[in-house]
């Protein structure tokens, strides 16, 4: 097993917040954009889940470009509560094709995901995930059943 990376210092950033305004789907579609912008000229992938008054984001790019579109992102205003649940590097990007991809799940589809029921059933949120159920959860967009559900 080979752990050279074709890019060097890849990174991915997983973090979750709580929204402090009301997102409407129109806000969260501007949102993407600006998101989808940046990040093509940046080189950061990744994928954002809104479900519940949360947020729940994956972002995998360079370390020092994550750590600068990090830092600007816990500064807006639109959320809070931010907290920073995994940082590692990787091998290979897992959203290479997205920008930022969102995926547009509902709690009920969300409490499906193996190992993750109880937690979603109780009615828990992203920032109450810890770092082996973000994993899970990562799992169910990187691989798993929810793959196919990411939109860009
Ligand atoms: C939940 C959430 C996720 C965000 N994700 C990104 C992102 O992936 N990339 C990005 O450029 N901005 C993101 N933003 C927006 C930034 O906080 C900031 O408003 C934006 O980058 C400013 O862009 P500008 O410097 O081009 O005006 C996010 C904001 C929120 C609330």
């Amino acid at each position: 097993m080979s752990s050279d990376s074709e890019e060097p210092n890849l990174m991915h950033c997983i973090y979750a917040s709580t929204a402090s305004i009301d997102f409407s789907e129109k806000d969260i579609e501007l949102l993407l954009e600006k998101c989808r912008k940046n990040n093509a000229m940046l080189g950061v992938s990744g994928m954002l889940l809104f479900e519940g008054n949360s947020f729940f984001q994956i972002l995998e790019g360079e370390q020092k470009t994550l750590e600068a579109l990090y830092k600007k992102i816990s500064l807006d205003k639109r959320h809070s509560h931010i907290s920073k649940i995994i940082v590692e590097p990787i091998d290979d990007r897992d959203f290479a094709d997205w920008s930022m991809g969102l995926a547009p799940l509902k709690m009920k589809q969300l409490a499906t995901i193996e190992g993750l029921n109880d937690f979603f059933q109780s009615g828990q949120c992203f920032t109450d995930l810890d770092d082996s159920r973000a994993k899970k959860l990562l799992n169910a967009f990187k691989e798993g059943q929810w793959r196919s559900s990411i939109t860009e």
